[in-house]
């Protein structure tokens, strides 16, 4: 089962460690990075991840690799976080909730109607002049954040439907993320509000457990969850960012020259996610029409008056409210 394949992963990575002479130490090392991601093949984020690998072993004459770990091999996103803070596994994909539970000045890019749009979104999460020293305020826990993918807008589905205003979530069991935040938006909303993790949804939808989650259409898609959840409300609550973290030692293994291409095709690879992104949410609205999911719009107000005040009472500090106003600032 999976904490059987994920001891043996990291069993074969501390094997690994020890072979070559303990990993961290000596600028210029080299190796294969693996990386934990909870999405499937199909999911840009695995695409434009594996090209990225790709190019970072051409671009360094096969001195580093990347192996992205689909599906949870490696651990669900909570699990994997701890694993690079622990310097067992070396990157993972991790959506903005988690980090917000390291380091709550992370809340500010997890509030609902802080991005208006992918463009605002993506325009602000990978600007340094925006995001400070929040990405650097985890190293002393071993995770480096080396910027952001889009998480596409989310919006409510359920099993039973449709949903046009929140009245009609009044009893409903629906997921969230591992996000205070997020569990009080939808309490907010009238839900009731389940916190899980990504790959235990499907069959929480199909037993019953839950009678709703909420996410992106690719998601929706490629988790299949819009075969247990076919009523779609496109609530557009949310467009919250998935973040690359690293582990901070294994980070610093790399030669000058090699971090260069690093960078650089990290970079490439955001350009081509947020490429692929248009093209896969229209896919997956497609094939989820031709399955016979029913999409709704929803009255957009009463959703907004139900989570607005969620924002002002999330600025507890200088730091979240200047980087939420930056934000704000940029949607022009
Ligand atoms: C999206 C997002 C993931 C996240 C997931 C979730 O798929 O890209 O990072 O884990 O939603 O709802 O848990």
């Amino acid at each position: 089962d999976r904490a059987l394949s994920i001891a043996a992963v990291v069993g074969a990575t501390a094997l690994a460690l020890t072979g070559c002479g303990g990993g961290s130490g000596a600028a210029g090392g080299g190796g294969t990075l693996r990386l934990a991601l909870n999405q499937t093949e199909e999911h840009p984020s695995f695409i434009a991840l594996e090209d990225f690998g790709n190019r970072l072993t051409e671009g360094t004459d096969g001195r580093w690799g990347i192996e992205v770990y689909a599906n949870e091999t490696l651990g669900a996103q909570q699990e994997a976080l701890q694993l690079v803070g622990a310097d067992t596994v070396d990157m993972a994909i991790v959506a903005g909730p988690q980090l917000e539970n390291l380091n709550e000045e992370f809340v500010a890019f997890n509030l609902p109607l802080v991005f208006d749009s992918i463009d605002h979104q993506m325009n602000v999460i990978n600007n340094p002049d925006i995001t400070g020293d929040l990405y650097s305020s985890l190293e002393d826990q071993n995770i480096s954040v080396l910027g952001g993918l889009t998480a596409g807008t989310r919006n409510i589905y359920t099993s039973e439907g449709p949903i046009t205003e929140p009245a009609d979530l009044d009893g409903m069991k629906i997921r969230v993320q591992e996000s205070p935040i997020h569990t009080e938006m939808i309490e907010r909303m009238g839900g009731s509000a389940t916190p899980m993790a990504y790959g235990e949804v499907y069959t929480a939808l199909q037993s019953g457990v839950l009678d709703g989650a909420e996410n992106n259409e690719v998601s929706y898609m490629t988790q299949k969850h819009y075969e247990v959840a076919g009523y779609f409300a496109r609530t557009e609550h949310l467009i919250v960012p998935d973040y690359l973290v690293m582990s901070t030692e294994r980070l610093a293994d790399m030669s000058e020259a090699d971090r260069a291409v690093f960078d650089a095709e990290w970079s490439a690879a955001i350009g081509e996610h947020t490429e692929l992104w248009t093209g896969a949410t229209d896919e997956a609205i497609a094939e989820a029409e031709a399955a016979g999911v029913q999409f709704n719009d929803v009255d957009d107000e009463t959703f907004r008056a139900a989570v607005e005040p969620l924002v002002d009472q999330s600025l507890t500090s200088d730091t979240i409210r200047e980087l939420y106003e930056t934000t704000r600032a940029a949607a022009e």
